[in-house]
């Protein structure tokens, strides 16, 4: 992602989020990244409840991993590591679950409160090599944002079932 782009994003993204409770962010985000960036073609968001993660809003074609245990996946392995994985070629990835034929290329970004993952945002690309160090600072920032909102939440959200947001 170029910088111009971030920039842009940013401040729409810090707007998005003021005040805004942690359920109605996630919504809201799936559909601002999958509606403005237009590498991002599948944009959804994971909630971790015992050792799996959950499917929650998602912009994009239905996914047929809805639930995945930490051990599985990029998905997995980047919630087992609580660190951000960018995956240039998921051909060329032994984890790699797919969700469609035509994406080439995945970025996912865990969701911390300190060193506990929470969730996690993935996004597919139909190009290969899609993401870079800005788009990692970017999403970064948005997990950050996402997690102050379950933080603040009187509950901890949960989502029964996928939900498409339409972006
Ligand atoms: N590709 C992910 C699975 C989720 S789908 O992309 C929506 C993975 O390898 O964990």
């Amino acid at each position: 992602m170029d910088l111009d782009r971030v920039e842009a994003l940013s401040a729409d993204l810090e707007r998005i989020a003021e005040d805004r409770p942690a359920m109605l962010l996630m919504r809201a985000l799936a559909g601002l990244f999958k509606a403005r960036v237009p590498h991002y073609h599948w944009v959804g968001i994971y909630l971790l409840e015992g050792g799996e993660l959950h499917l929650g809003p998602y912009a994009g074609a239905p996914s047929p991993h809805v639930r995945i245990p930490l051990g599985q996946g990029i998905c997995g392995a980047a919630a087992s590591a609580a660190r951000s994985i960018i995956v240039p070629d998921v051909a060329a990835d032994e984890r790699y679950l797919a969700c469609s034929l035509a994406t080439r290329s995945e970025i996912v970004v865990p969701i911390l409160d300190g060193a506990e993952v929470l969730g996690e945002i993935d996004i597919d690309s139909d190009q290969p090599n899609a993401f870079n160090e800005h788009d990692q600072a970017l999403l970064e920032r948005a997990a950050s944002l996402i997690a102050g909102a379950i933080r603040r939440a009187p509950h901890p959200p949960r989502w029964e079932e996928p939900e498409a947001i339409s972006a």
